[in-house]
Formats: C-alpha cells, sequence, structure tokens
C-alpha cells in the first residue's frame, strides 16, 4: 500500500465499497466531535484517495443532522485539498432532466445553518465564486466524455431540510432564476473554502422538485430511485476525475479562478 497522504477526497451520499485497492478506514478525532463515518483511504490508477460519506454508512444521517464541520476537519487533517462533492438534487427547470448531472457554479443558502464556520475570531474569507474552477472543468470534462448529459455551470440554492419544499417556495427559488435544489453543498463549501480546499459540487438530478408543471411532486422515494439508478456509473466517472486531479494539484489561484 503506498503510503503517500491523499490529496483527493470525495465526499458523497454514497460510498466506493470495492472500487478502491489497498482500503483502509481511519476514524478521524475532531474538534467538532465525530465524522459521518470512518474515512475510507485506498488507491485508484494508482493514486491515493480518500472517502466519506456524509450520510453514514447506512444513509441514516439526515442532512439537517450532517457534521459538516467535523467531515470537512477530518478530510483535511488527512491531506485532502481537493473535494469532489456529488449530491442528489432537484431540478427547478424543465429542461434539466431527472438523470442529468449539473456542475453548478453558483450557490445561495437558504439553510439558516449557524455551524457554517471553523471561525469565532475576525476571519471573512472570500466567496463571491464558492465552487472550484479547476475542479469543475475536470467534472465537466471527464463526465461528457463518460457520455453523460452535463450542464456546466447553473445556481444552486441549498436548504436545510429535512422536509422538502412547498410549491410557492419552490415557484419563489425558480422565479429567482436559481437552477437547482438540494440540502448538503452548504455549508460544506464555504467550511472547504475556509481551510483553503478546493471544492465542487456535482448535483445529479433525482427530481424536479415540485415546480409547477411536474407530473411527480418530489419525494423521498423518488430520489432514492435517482440515486440507485445512477451512481453506479457516476461514481465510476468520479472517480476517474479524482485520479486526474491527483496528478494536476488544485492550487488556490484555479480554484478560486484568479490569475495566478
Ligand atoms: N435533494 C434531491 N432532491 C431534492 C429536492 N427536491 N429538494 C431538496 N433537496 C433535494
Amino acid at each position: 500500500m503506498p503510503d503517500t497522504q491523499p490529496t483527493v477526497g470525495l465526499l458523497g451520499t454514497w460510498g466506493y465499497h470495492g472500487l478502491l485497492d489497498d482500503a483502509e478506514q481511519v476514524s478521524v478525532d475532531t474538534p467538532y466531535g465525530p465524522t459521518s463515518d470512518n474515512i475510507v483511504l485506498g488507491s485508484s490508477g494508482g493514486r491515493r484517495l480518500a472517502y466519506l460519506t456524509r450520510t453514514g454508512r447506512h444513509r441514516n444521517i439526515p442532512p439537517h443532522r450532517i457534521n459538516a464541520r467535523a467531515n470537512i476537519w477530518a478530510l483535511h487533517s488527512l491531506g485532502v485539498r481537493t473535494i469532489l462533492a456529488p449530491t442528489p438534487s432537484g431540478s427547478l427547470r424543465p429542461a434539466i432532466g431527472v438523470g442529468s448531472v449539473v456542475v453548478p457554479d453558483q450557490l445561495v443558502d437558504r439553510t439558516g445553518r449557524t455551524d457554517d464556520t471553523f471561525h469565532d475570531d475576525d476571519v471573512h474569507i472570500s466567496f463571491a465564486d464558492p465552487f472550484c474552477v479547476r475542479g469543475r472543468q475536470a467534472v465537466v470534462s471527464t463526465l461528457r466524455r463518460s457520455g453523460w448529459v452535463v450542464n456546466d455551470g447553473g445556481v444552486m440554492v441549498a436548504i436545510r431540510g429535512p422536509r422538502f419544499s412547498t410549491r410557492a417556495e419552490s415557484r419563489w427559488y425558480a422565479a429567482q432564476g436559481w437552477d437547482l435544489i438540494s440540502m448538503t453543498p452548504y455549508p460544506e463549501a464555504a467550511l472547504a473554502r475556509e481551510l483553503g480546499m478546493s471544492y465542487t459540487c456535482i448535483a445529479l438530478v433525482t427530481d424536479h422538485d415540485v415546480i409547477s408543471d411536474t407530473p411527480w411532486p418530489v419525494t423521498q422515494d423518488l430520489v432514492r430511485e435517482g440515486l440507485d439508478a445512477n451512481t453506479k456509473r457516476l461514481r465510476e466517472a468520479l472517480l476517474q476525475v479524482a485520479i486526474e486531479l491527483a496528478d494536476t494539484p488544485v492550487t488556490t489561484a484555479t480554484a478560486h479562478g484568479r490569475r495566478s
């Protein structure tokens, strides 16, 4: 087993069991309490990677109970600097179909969560572009090469959950010009930025929320079906992206879209 630290971590609603060589589980103590599960370290394509299932190994941690601070802190402590973060999402646009992927470039926080910082001191991070530019490019190109329908860019609204939205809320989100809805990218993205990590959200569209012309209002079963239908294939493609990013580390400049 290579003893190098993983620089790329996959933080998702599902795991990568059986897909990594030399997999070992590590339990990380954090100042913020327990992580959602042990972190799995292993290799793929000769690169050392890490993954963590944010909903726990039995998928039984609801979004509003995910200890995002512990999860992000623990990945960082193991050497991870680039996070690929797939999440199930509702589409707020009829044109963005179930089973497609969106790699959002903007985020609106409607979670109301207060555990969204590591700082109690006078630190204010820049968050104009919440997702990693280089990570987004890598995901878009690799997924398209693997045959996925991918929307490059979009505005993700993050809600706290655990309940889904009302029709009025959904209509209002869509009217703002927002494209997708999910319960997990916030506060993960802000916490990763505070630690100088690259964070890329990959939205797997599982439903059309409750936008007025969907005949199928979102339910937990619909989201699970959407996940089960697509995660096997998506996991393999995301491992490819992780391997690529492990070879070309993301710098702060490429993560934030600044010229170096
Ligand atoms: N995750 C998947 N679908 C969702 C939706 N419609 N609203 C919030 N989170 C979701």
